[in-house]
């Protein structure tokens, strides 16, 4: 029996490249309704199922800007409406992979800290300063909203580099947080 509690849980397929729409820039939110409550659920819900940190709303078909984020600590994604940076500081190179490059990674270069701005799942606004992964998840969400993807940032001498067949992979290892910031986004 289904509790109260239970909803239908929207997981979409997600778009790989080269699909056009990747390339394409989503238009800004302009008025709340169900219609962006309804791609918030089906991003959220995607990105559970997907396992990855991070999903924009072009890489489930929609080009609103809408974004959600899971944090490998945190037990619900959020949602972030027309998230905005409005400030960075800093130069790192991270490791990073995108869930519409299945099995890929490669080194670019992020932020050290970025200040993001914006509405929340409850259309409150939003100011966020963030570091680390939460950064860098911004920083990769955001410029899926505006059509750029990872491998643009790719540093010039470096390729994208596929994860070896999971034969090959050491299991003695736990996960570290290198590994964590691979985390598709
Ligand atoms: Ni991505």
């Amino acid at each position: 029996m289904l509790g109260l509690k239970e909803r239908i849980v929207a997981v979409v397929p997600i778009l790989e490249y080269p699909h056009s729409i990747l390339r394409q820039r989503a238009k800004s939110v302009a008025a709340i309704d169900k219609t962006v409550f309804r791609l918030a659920d089906d991003l959220m819900d995607t990105l559970v199922d997907s396992g990855g940190v991070g999903l924009a709303a072009n890489q489930i078909g929609s080009l609103r800007r809408v974004i959600a984020l899971k944090m490998p600590e945190d037990e619900e994604p959020s949602v972030y409406i027309n998230p905005r940076i409005v400030h960075r500081e800093g130069v790192r190179e991270v490791s990073e992979g995108c869930l519409s490059f299945p099995d890929h990674y490669g080194i670019v270069q992020r932020s050290m800290w970025v200040r993001v701005t914006g509405l929340d799942r409850k259309t409150n606004v939003f100011q966020i300063c963030a570091d680390g992964l939460l950064a860098q998840a911004f920083e990769h969400e955001t410029d899926h909203l505006n059509g750029i993807l990872f491998i643009d940032h790719l540093l010039s001498h470096q390729h994208l580099f596929e994860y070896p067949d999971e034969e090959e992979v050491e299991p003695e290892h736990e996960p570290n947080d290198e590994y964590l910031a691979e985390a598709a986004q």
